[in-house]
């Protein structure tokens, strides 16, 4: 008898809109333990809001279902998603004057674990995280992202994915503003959560980054949709070509498909 395998992470038919435009028309994606997905797509094409739908932001209307380890999670409000395993590094990272990193990410930790760590445990927690990262150990006081770079938010991005030990991990353009050195740590970073069991999705640009952190699929968006999905090495295609050389590919596949369809209404 074969048994059925539960995937990490699998969403089907989700849809995401604003009171009057569809933007996420349709996605279907399943990520199993372990696996690193990319996810590219031209600007304003609905990566993000495909990213913060899944996370559950309030603002937008989502359908569909979205399971972690087989429980749906769709009408789950953004904190109990994040319960359930769900992270999401931000492509534009909000501060929040006021409230230090340190304690926001003390907070955190205790939602999301259920108990508070001794005051001495977590800030040893914490610079161990910090040092891992090449972030000075000063920021832990600091506001969140209050003045910070661009690329300090993205590193502080990832220092919440680590002390959170998320499951499914969506990182949006986690890339954008670092420096050589900062894009091999992020990448050395998502490397080791998937290698203890992570299912990983990069929304990017950029090959630079699937060269460090290599997925074992990518994700083609356009138009709201997943438009085909190919292996790592047909982002070349996209490099040298742009994005009409999957504008032309789309339009291949449709014609493909209707032909095949007009083939099979034929029999
Ligand atoms: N709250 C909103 N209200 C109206 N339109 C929105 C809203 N959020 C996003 N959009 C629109 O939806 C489309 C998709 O935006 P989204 O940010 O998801 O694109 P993206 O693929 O992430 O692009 P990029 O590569 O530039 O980051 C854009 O046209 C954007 O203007
Ligand atoms: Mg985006």
């Amino acid at each position: 008898m074969t048994q059925k395998v539960i995937p990490l992470f699998s969403c089907s038919n989700v849809h995401v809109s604003t009171e009057d435009k569809d933007i996420v028309k349709g996605v279907d994606l399943t990520i199993k333990a372990g696996e690193i997905h990319a996810l590219m797509g031209p600007n304003g094409s609905g990566k993000s809001t495909f990213a913060t739908g899944l996370m559950g932001d309030p603002s937008m209307k989502l359908t569909g279902k979205i399971s972690i380890n087989g429980a749906e999670v769709q009408d789950l409000p953004a904190y109990e998603r994040a319960k359930a395993g769900i992270f999401l590094g931000f492509q534009y990272p909000v501060a929040i004057p006021g409230v230090t990193v340190a304690a926001f990410l003390r907070a955190s930790l205790t939602e999301l674990r259920g108990e508070a760590a001794s005051v001495f445990e977590f800030r040893k927690e914490l610079k161990e995280a910090f040092e891992n990262l090449d972030i000075p150990w000063k920021f832990a006081d600091r506001y969140l992202n209050d003045g910070f770079s661009g690329g300090e938010k993205k590193r502080l991005e990832i220092l919440q994915m680590v002390m959170m030990e998320p499951k499914f991990i969506i990182l949006d353009e986690i890339d954008s503003g670092l420096d050589v050195d900062a894009l091999k740590t992020v990448a050395k970073g998502i490397e080791s959560a998937a290698s203890k069991g992570a299912g990983v999705l990069m929304v990017t640009h950029y090959q630079r980054l699937l060269d460090l952190a290599v997925p074992c699929r990518v994700h083609y968006f356009m138009d709201g949709k997943i438009a085909f999905s190919d292996d790592v090495a047909s982002v070349k295609n996209l490099e040298e070509h742009g994005y009409e050389w999957l504008r032309s590919k789309f339009n291949d596949s449709k014609d493909n498909d209707e032909k095949s369809y007009i083939k099979e209404a034929a029999v």
